[in-house]
């Protein structure tokens, strides 16, 4: 491939090509504007715009790919647990056994919260979005670990936050319950320590069940990064500026929320309960979901990036068969899930747009038969996503061609006018 050309006002201009690992193209236009005397590009949503080289994922949204640091998402779900996927998008390789446990002792070591933040917990009321607080606590956390200049302190501050953000999101739950909160325990792992601060009350042992366990380290693993998504580029833009990590993270968490992103968990439920309530005619939600005139969309479908079936979302939807089974849980919504799928899959309207399942279609319905309530999903999904948005934050501040990130725009307002002072206003 040769180097892009572009002709403008009658004058050609040439830019250099950049080829990925996987032969991914781009137009480098770093000198656009410069060259052009003050042109610029125009992208809404930024679908055509590399903010970034980066080697922590990839993905191919036409064939279905996603692939962590090299590794298939197929192969990592099969066989890793959340930690090691953690430690390998964060520092790119798979840990060695001494490398791994010396991760983990650091993840169970930092776990619990300093005593004084517990008292942030009392300020929200019961009814607070746990999102709310998550991005809240996290934003705090800044206060009593400051950023620092040396890599030590940046590692520990990358495990503190791995650490301590589990346990803030269990104390939000226990905040919206009004049960007392659980203190993690060192003797437990990452996954098993989150269950036992959510599900267990000092009044009674509390077991963590093998199958709870099982899923929550497969939902984590599959939702531990994404490239260059929108919370993650909240991140990055955030942590372009040089703001700390916990700043960037706590923007990454609010951009998260929305429901055309992680919130989307939470509104496939919502959806789900609402056609269930409906008589479950799922055939009238797929047809408003095509009629023009109504807002109404099939949540968990379609995906800005992937135009075949979401790799994630085939594993949650063979997971979500065994879980329910294993925890014999007996739910409609999935039956309504399935039904809503098949007939979506086999619909001219969802064929020509390539809008498939995405992995948030069958993650809630494995988060309900766990007992996680629905206002919780996207919290889970924020903890998923916790490594790849530090890995994300560290590759840019490592960059040595990272600079602020400052779109422009094209101005269309009004051209130049007086003031004019309000009592001559007409
Ligand atoms: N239901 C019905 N129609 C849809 C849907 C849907 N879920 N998604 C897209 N379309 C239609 C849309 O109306 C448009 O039709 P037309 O070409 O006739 O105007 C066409 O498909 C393209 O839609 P778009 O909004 O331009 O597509 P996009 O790639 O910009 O948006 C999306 C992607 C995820 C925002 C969108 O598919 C959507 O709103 N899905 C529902 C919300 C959801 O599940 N979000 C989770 C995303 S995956 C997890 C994550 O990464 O956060």
């Amino acid at each position: 491939m040769s180097n892009a050309k572009l002709s403008l006002d009658g004058k050609e201009y040439e830019f250099p090509l950049v080829v990925g690992s996987e032969n991914e193209a781009g137009v480098d236009i770093s000198s656009f504007r410069k060259a052009t005397e003050g042109a610029i590009t125009l992208d809404y949503g930024y679908a055509n715009t590399g903010s970034c080289e980066s080697a922590i994922t990839f993905i191919n949204g036409e064939k279905g790919i996603l692939r962590y640091r090299g590794y298939p998402i197929e192969e990592v779900a099969e066989g890793a647990r959340f930690t090691e996927v953690c430690y390998l998008l964060i520092h790119g390789h798979l840990p060695t056994q001494s490398e791994l446990d010396s991760f983990r002792d650091g993840l169970t070591y930092h776990s619990m919260l300093h005593e004084d933040m517990k008292k942030f917990f009392e300020g929200f009321p019961s009814s607070a979005h746990p999102m709310a607080i998550l991005s809240a606590m996290v934003a705090s956390l800044s206060a009593y670990y400051p950023d620092s200049e040396s890599d030590e302190q940046l590692d520990l501050n990358i495990i503190r936050l791995l650490a301590k953000a589990k346990t803030i999101a269990a104390y939000a739950y226990k905040k919206r319950v009004g049960q007392p909160f659980i203190y993690p325990k060192n003797d437990l792992s990452y996954t098993q320590n989150f269950l036992h601060m959510m599900f267990a009350v000092p009044a009674e042992e509390y077991q963590v069940p093998e199958v709870l366990d099982h899923a929550l380290n497969l939902l984590l693993i599959l939702h531990a990064d994404h490239e260059q998504n929108c919370s993650t580029s909240t991140v990055r833009m955030v942590g372009s500026s040089q703001a700390n990590l916990f700043a960037s993270i706590s923007a990454g968490i609010c951009a998260l929320w929305g429901p055309l992103h992680g919130g989307a968990n939470q509104k496939v439920i919502e959806m789900l309960e609402r056609i269930q309530a409906d008589g479950g005619d799922y055939e009238k939600y797929v047809a408003m979901a095509k009629d023009k005139s109504s807002d109404f969309r099939l949540m968990g479908f379609g995906h800005p990036v992937y135009k075949n079936y979401d790799p994630r979302a085939r594993i949650l939807k063979k997971a979500s068969d065994r879980v329910l089974e294993e925890l014999g849980v007996d739910d409609p919504l999935l039956d309504i899930a399935k039904n809503l799928e098949r007939i979506a899959l086999e619909d001219e309207f969802f064929v020509e747009r390539k809008l498939y399942p995405n992995v948030d279609f069958y993650s809630g319905i494995i988060y309900r038969a766990m007992g996680i309530p629905t206002q919780m999903f996207t919290v889970m999904f924020a903890l998923g996503r916790l490594p790849g948005w530090i890995a994300q934050w560290k590759e840019m501040r490592e960059d040595p061609k990272m600079r602020i990130n400052r779109p422009r725009q094209i101005y269309i307002g009004e051209n130049e006018r007086h003031f004019v002072p309000i009592e001559k206003r007409g």
